[in-house]
């Protein structure tokens, strides 16, 4: 068990929302169905946004509410599947917009929508080790360009974000984490060139509701925590029907599973870290309570997080 504790919070959007009927009107489906599905109402897409954009703005958002600058960070991890460019990194963007020190580590993590669990494990490990005093983790996509528009399976579902958390390290902190990759490139994934995002729903769903469950109760058994000690759990927002399912099986009140997915869609790697911030930003996390995070996807990935705050 690590001791690390969040110490600042930013997230940011797409420029355009775009609602079920706006889709209904592009492609064969409706905001009923996509309501019922998927609990999606709205979503965002960075129309006039790179990645980057999104990223810097959720970074100083994070940096803000850490009152620290971005030359007081040694570690810039981005999590993401979809970077503006193939190389340079994502985060060696975001930290040339920063103004971070010349001597920083900055590398883009893809675990797919596994990633802000993965990318918050290396990070914590690296502080811990002592490589890193604090680190800026991102979770940071831009997905609209890499959907078919006339596949109605994958177009309602995924959207534009960032979210952002400054780490560091503090000995009455807590960080502890789950994680795990069970190759299969056929159920999800997307393509380099000409790139349009694949997906078999059915078998990701399947995936999902029998992974992260487990994952929730190893990671518990891990700490020697009971499901009860936990406030607040955030699942990947994938579907609604999907977190209301891992709730049943771990046997917590819905209630303490955090969503924004109504209006945020599928952001990949940035959904939890946007949830993270929201909540701090509403004052639902506060110092001493403790948060159980899950993330699946392309890999495929999956993982669990436990953060005292
Ligand atoms: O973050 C990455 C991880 N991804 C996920 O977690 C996704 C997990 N999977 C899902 O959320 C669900 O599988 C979906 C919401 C994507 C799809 O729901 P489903 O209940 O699994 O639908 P389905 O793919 O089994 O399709 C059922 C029917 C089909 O029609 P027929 O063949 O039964 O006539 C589809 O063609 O629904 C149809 N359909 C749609 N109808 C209206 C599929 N997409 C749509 C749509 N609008 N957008």
């Amino acid at each position: 068990m690590a001791g690390i504790r969040i110490r600042g919070y930013g997230y940011a959007h797409g420029d355009k929302v775009v609602t079920n009927d706006d889709l209904a009107a592009m492609v064969d489906t409706s905001d009923a169905w996509i309501r019922e599905k998927t609990g999606i109402v709205s979503r965002h897409f960075a129309e006039h946004r790179s990645n980057a954009d999104m990223a810097q703005e959720a970074a100083e958002g994070a940096l803000r509410t850490a009152g620290l600058t971005a030359e007081d960070i040694d570690l810039l991890l981005i999590c993401t599947f979809t970077p503006d460019l193939a190389t340079p990194s994502l985060a060696c963007q975001v930290a040339g917009r920063l103004g971070t020190k010349p001597d920083i580590l900055a590398m883009d993590v893809n675990g797919a929508c596994s990633g802000f669990v993965y990318g918050c494990t290396a990070a914590a490990a690296m502080l811990v080790a002592g490589s890193a005093r604090r680190a800026l983790v991102i979770g940071s996509e831009k997905i609209s360009p890499m959907m078919d528009m006339n596949d109605r399976r994958t177009c309602i579902l995924f959207a534009d974000g960032a979210g952002a958390l400054v780490m560091e390290y503090d000995e009455n902190g807590l960080f502890e984490s789950v994680t795990g990759c069970l190759p299969d490139d056929q159920i999800l994934g997307c393509p380099r060139f000409d790139p349009a995002i694949y997906m078999s729903g059915q078998e990701v769903y399947r995936f999902a509701t029998s992974q992260v469950p487990e994952a929730i109760e190893t990671l518990l058994a891990k700490v020697g925590m009971d499901r009860e000690d936990i406030d607040y759990y955030v699942c990947h927002q994938a579907n609604l029907r999907i977190i209301d399912s891992v709730a049943r099986r771990v046997g917590v009140d819905r209630k303490r599973f955090y969503t924004n997915i109504e209006t945020t869609g599928n952001t990949s790697a940035a959904s939890v870290a946007i949830c993270l911030s929201e909540m701090m930003e509403k004052g639902l996390l506060q110092p001493g309570m403790h948060v159980v995070c899950a993330g699946f996807g392309a890999g495929l990935t999956w993982g669990a997080m436990l953060m005292r705050i």
